[in-house]
C-alpha cells in the first residue's frame, strides 16, 4: 500500500481487499467472461441461409428441406440451415446479388439465370431440344463438361456444388399453341436468358423477362399472354388457373445449379465442409429421384382441374417446332461459344 495516500480498498467479509486484489478480481472476471464468450461462440451454430423462389412442394423445394435435414444431422447441429422458399427472402435477380454480398449463403437458381451475372455459358442449357432425354442431360451434368461450367462461377465469388433437376418445359397460353404460327405476337414470359429470348423470337412471340414471383399476376392481368415451365412450377404457382391451354412440348430443359458464397464455403472448418458436401451429394440423389415423378403428378393434377386444356404434342407438330427453332443454335453460338456448344452436343449424345 502506498503510504500517505489512501489506497482504494474495500472491506469484504472481515478482511480488507487491497487494490492489487481488486485488479486480480477484475482480471479474473474478464478472463471468465472471455471463456464464456468463446464457449458461447463455440456453441453458436454456423447458419446457412438457403433462399429459393419456388414452392415447398416442388423438386427443388423438397431437396432444400432434405439438404437441411442431412446437413444438420451430419454436423450434429453445428450447422443450422434456414430455408426461405417461394421468394420469401429474395426474388430472382436479387438473390444472386445477396449471395455475392454474403447476405445469404446458398441458392439454387435456374441455369437460365446466370447470364446477368456474366456467366452466359450456362444458357447452353436453354437451347431447344438439346437433350433427347434425362440420361443425355446427366451425361453433361455428371461429367467433366458440367463440372467445367460450375468452375466458371469461382471468378464471381461463387462455388458451384451440384446440379439439381426439374424437368422439360411445357408451353402455356390463353390460346392453343400448336403450330409455330400460333405464337405470333404472343407476349411470352421468360427467364433472364438471351437463348430463351431468341427461342421466343424464332417462334414469332415477344419475350418478356419477369421474376418468377411475378408470373402469376402478369398472366392474370394480361401483362403477358403465356409462358413456359415444367409442370411442377406451373401447378404450384397455380398458373393453370390463368392459362387456358398447355402444350406438352418438352422443347426445353429447366435445371438448377446449387451454389454457395465462395468466401463462406472456403472459410468453413474442413470437417464441416466435408460433411456438408456429403449432405449435398445425398440431397442431389434424392432430388433427381423425385423430379420426374413430381412433374408427372403435377401435369396430371393440372389436367384434373379441368381449367386448362392439355395438348400432347404430336411428332409432326414437334418436327415443325424443331424446324422453326433450329436458327437459335446458329444465332446463339457466339454467345455460348462454339467449343462449349460442340462439347455439350457430344456429351449429351452420350459420347
Ligand atoms: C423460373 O423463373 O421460371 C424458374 O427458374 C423458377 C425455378 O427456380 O424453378
Amino acid at each position: 500500500m502506498v503510504p500517505g495516500r489512501l489506497s482504494r480498498s474495500f472491506y469484504n467479509n472481515g478482511t480488507f481487499l487491497t487494490s492489487g486484489d481488486i485488479v486480480k478480481i477484475k482480471l479474473l472476471a474478464v478472463a471468465l467472461s472471455a471463456v464464456l464468450c468463446v464457449n458461447a461462440w463455440a456453441q453458436a451454430p454456423i447458419v446457412i441461409k438457403f433462399s429459393h423462389v419456388v414452392a415447398l412442394d416442388t423438386p427443388k423445394g423438397q431437396a432444400a428441406e432434405r439438404f437441411k435435414m442431412l446437413a444438420e444431422k451430419a454436423t450434429n447441429g453445428r450447422v443450422k440451415v434456414e430455408v426461405y422458399p417461394n421468394s420469401q427472402l429474395y426474388k430472382d435477380k436479387e438473390e444472386l446479388e445477396a449471395l455475392q454480398l454474403g447476405a445469404v449463403q446458398m441458392l439454387a437458381p435456374s441455369l437460365a439465370k446466370f447470364g446477368p451475372l456474366g456467366v452466359k455459358e450456362f444458357e447452353v442449357f436453354d437451347l431447344p431440344y438439346l437433350f433427347a432425354n434425362k440420361q443425355a442431360l446427366y451425361h453433361v451434368t455428371e461429367g467433366p463438361v458440367g463440372k467445367g461450367l460450375l468452375q466458371k462461377l469461382d471468378a464471381k465469388g461463387i462455388t458451384g456444388l451440384a446440379y439439381w433437376d426439374n424437368g422439360f418445359k411445357v408451353m402455356s397460353g390463353n390460346k392453343a399453341l400448336i403450330k409455330p404460327a400460333d405464337f405470333r405476337g404472343q407476349k411470352m414470359r421468360i427467364q433472364a436468358s438471351k437463348v430463351l429470348d431468341a427461342q421466343m423470337r424464332a417462334l414469332g412471340a415477344n419475350p418478356q423477362v419477369l421474376a418468377f414471383s411475378e408470373v402469376y399476376q402478369a398472366l392474370q392481368t394480361g401483362v403477358v399472354d403465356g409462358t413456359e415451365n415444367p409442370p411442377s412450377n406451373m401447378y404450384t404457382q397455380k398458373m393453370h388457373e390463368v392459362q387456358k391451354f398447355v402444350t406438352v412440348s418438352n422443347h426445353g430443359y429447366l435445371g438448377y445449379a446449387v451454389i454457395v458464397n465462395k468466401k463462406f464455403w472456403d472459410g468453413l472448418p474442413a470437417d464441416i465442409r466435408t460433411s456438408l458436401a456429403k449432405a449435398m451429394e445425398e440431397a442431389t440423389t434424392y432430388e433427381k429421384a423425385i423430379a420426374q415423378r413430381d412433374n408427372d403428378l403435377a401435369l396430371e393434377a393440372i389436367r384434373k382441374t379441368g381449367k386448362t386444356a392439355v395438348h400432347m404434342q404430336t411428332p409432326q407438330e414437334q418436327a415443325e417446332w424443331r424446324k422453326a427453332l433450329m436458327p437459335v443454335y446458329r444465332d446463339m453460338e457466339g454467345r455460348i461459344g462454339k467449343d462449349l456448344l460442340s462439347a455439350f452436343i457430344k456429351a449429351s449424345s452420350g459420347k
